[in-house]
């Protein structure tokens, strides 16, 4: 028998007191509901420019010493209240500059990370699983979950590029694990110029112009086989003067823009971009990219895990 007399309670105000000693809530009147008729979407969308990024970075480098290498970056936190670290719900976008001759430490955690170079010269590398990447503007590379990577810019030019990982989710979920290298900088003499985990733009760029088009002057290429089970890279081409539509879905995505200049609209915002800029695009936003010049963006989403949960839905069939 409860050792609360909820029999004595005379109304539901009482009855509410009493359920507040016992830790349970009522699900007759909660102020929010917990079921809802469509996606009811927090983080807006965004934009950022590689041209303010670049200019903070370059001076972080004189600001923030080599040992911090790692950490020299600068993230796109989706701009609503309280937010200091996701770009859209499961994903972070970020800038990062490793200068001229330095390194950045090896580490290993469980959040999935990739990158999309926007500057590096010959010799730029990083460092994945003991083998050294090359790293060119355009390219895309992977550091999957628990594999060690760190960066060796033997180059004589600052480097820079965007990271995009998949921490925020692992925030939600809890399996954060993280880890510094033994060794500081992983030993690597091999290089991988062929490796799963890069994506070179000279041989995906070609490849994504040959595929039909979707749309007039609009064609998409899916980065693989080598894939990170939360989220995937589409590389999207949009020819001057074409424009892309893509109606509202559950899937979050971030973009970046590899090559060319244009304009995007969605969910009431209007964003003129140009090469290197980061734009945030939450679910559930109707959106539409125009080029103003022959265009390439990489859109970074978590339509992976939602697939395999079986969560995807999009505005034009939903
Ligand atoms: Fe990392």
């Amino acid at each position: 028998m409860s050792s609360i007399d909820f029999a004595a309670a005379a109304d539901l105000a009482t009855l509410h007191g009493l359920l507040d000693l016992v830790q349970m809530k009522n699900g007759w009147a909660k102020p929010v509901p917990s079921f809802y008729p469509e996606p009811k979407q927090t983080f807006v969308p965004a934009h950022w420019r590689y041209r303010d990024a670049r200019a903070a970075l370059h001076k972080a480098g004189s600001l923030v010493a080599t040992e911090w290498a790692e950490r020299r970056n600068l993230i796109m936190a989706n701009p609503i209240p309280g937010n200091d670290y996701p770009t859209v719900r499961t994903l972070v976008g970020a800038y990062q500059m490793v200068q001229a001759g330095e390194t950045a430490r090896s580490h290993r955690h469980t959040p999935n990370a990739m990158r999309v170079v926007l500057e590096a010269a010959p010799h730029t590398y990083t460092i994945v699983a003991g083998k050294k990447i090359p790293m060119a503007p355009g390219d895309v590379l992977l550091t999957p979950n628990w594999f060690y990577h760190g960066h060796s810019n033997e180059s004589d030019e600052e480097a820079y590029w965007a990271d995009f990982l998949d921490s925020p989710l692992v925030h939600l979920l809890g399996p954060m694990f993280f880890e510094g290298h033994p060794g500081e900088l992983e030993p690597a003499q091999e290089i991988a110029t062929a490796s799963p985990l890069r994506f070179a733009f000279a041989e995906y760029k070609p490849r994504l112009l040959n595929q039909a088009e979707q749309a007039a002057g609009v064609r998409t290429l899916l980065l693989g086989p080598s894939s990170l089970p939360t989220f995937d890279r589409v590389a999207v081409s949009i020819a001057k003067g074409a424009t892309w539509t893509v109606p509202r879905s559950t899937v979050n995505a971030i973009f970046i823009v590899v090559e060319g200049e244009g304009t995007s609209n969605a969910g009431g915002a209007h964003f003129t971009w140009q090469r290197g800029d980061m734009i945030a695009l939450p679910s559930w936003y109707d959106h539409q990219h125009k080029a103003a010049s022959d265009a390439v963006l990489m859109r970074v989403s978590d339509e992976p895990l939602l697939r395999k949960l079986d969560w995807v839905r999009s505005g034009a069939n939903g």
